[in-house]
């Protein structure tokens, strides 16, 4: 049971200040009735809250999966840049974050939710989920590089080492311009990018395809998003507490 106020801010339809003064006005109703009072408690699952006659059904915790577009940062608010979270239009929570971040130019699965366990348990580099990217390559990829990538790359400076742990790279085309699937289980800053660097390549375009259980879905263009399968979910939720 919540508050109605926190309900309704919860859900987004204003701050808690801003709620309380709506309630005041009339324009909130819980089952059919006009009430009057911030501090009613609500039965999240059983009531059905109505602001200005339109349901707010609410929701503890949101996963969307979207493929995420290049030119978009990944972060929660940005003063000038659009973000990840405003191509969510559906959302219900206002406390939806990206778990993880990829780089502006970088596009492919994002999961976006409010759950801060599952995002802490995705991240935790003892957890070693398993991150894989497919790239373009400026250059031919070889199979030394596999084997570099599979002892680990330094990706810091000669000063100042950076050693990344074994990543599996598989060559799908090996021309001027290379494909490749590339799996890792950090998340260092510009990592494929640094790892394709420290053997002289340059990555010109990269996607991530799957995060542990999560793999992108091949139908969401990129931009678009949806709500986690119970399934996905499950598996994303299962793997992390078990097997890892
Ligand atoms: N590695 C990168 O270099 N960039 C990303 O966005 C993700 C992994």
């Amino acid at each position: 049971m919540i508050r109605l106020d926190k309900y309704l801010a919860d859900m987004g339809i204003g701050t808690r200040q801003e709620v309380k003064k709506y309630i005041r006005q009339g324009r909130v109703s819980v089952n059919g009735k006009t009430v009057k009072s911030p501090d009613i408690k609500i039965r999240e699952e059983e009531d059905k809250v109505c602001f200005d006659a339109k349901e707010v059904a609410y929701a503890s915790y949101e996963y969307y999966m979207l493929n995420k577009p290049s030119g978009v940062v990944s972060a929660t608010e940005d003063p000038t840049e659009a973000t990840v979270i405003d191509l969510i239009k559906d959302k219900k929570r206002k406390d939806l974050f990206p778990v993880g971040r990829l780089d502006k130019d970088t596009e492919g699965l994002l999961l976006i939710t409010n759950d801060g366990q599952l995002a802490h348990r995705l991240l935790s580099p003892k957890k070693h989920v398993d991150k894989t990217y497919y790239a373009r390559i400026r250059g031919i990829v070889t199979e030394e590089d596999v084997e570099a990538f599979k002892s680990g790359v330094n990706i810091g400076t000669d000063e100042k080492e950076e050693w990344t742990r074994p990543g599996l790279l598989k060559i799908l085309r090996s021309e001027a311009e290379s494909e490749i699937l590339l799996t890792i289980q950090e998340g260092k800053y510009h990592q494929v990018k640094r790892m394709f660097q420290a053997v002289g390549k340059e990555v010109v375009y990269l996607r991530r395809e799957s995060m542990g259980s999560l793999k992108l879905d091949q139908k969401l263009k990129p931009g678009e998003y949806r709500l986690l399968t119970k399934e996905e979910l499950e598996d994303v939720t299962d793997e992390n507490a078990e097997r890892y």
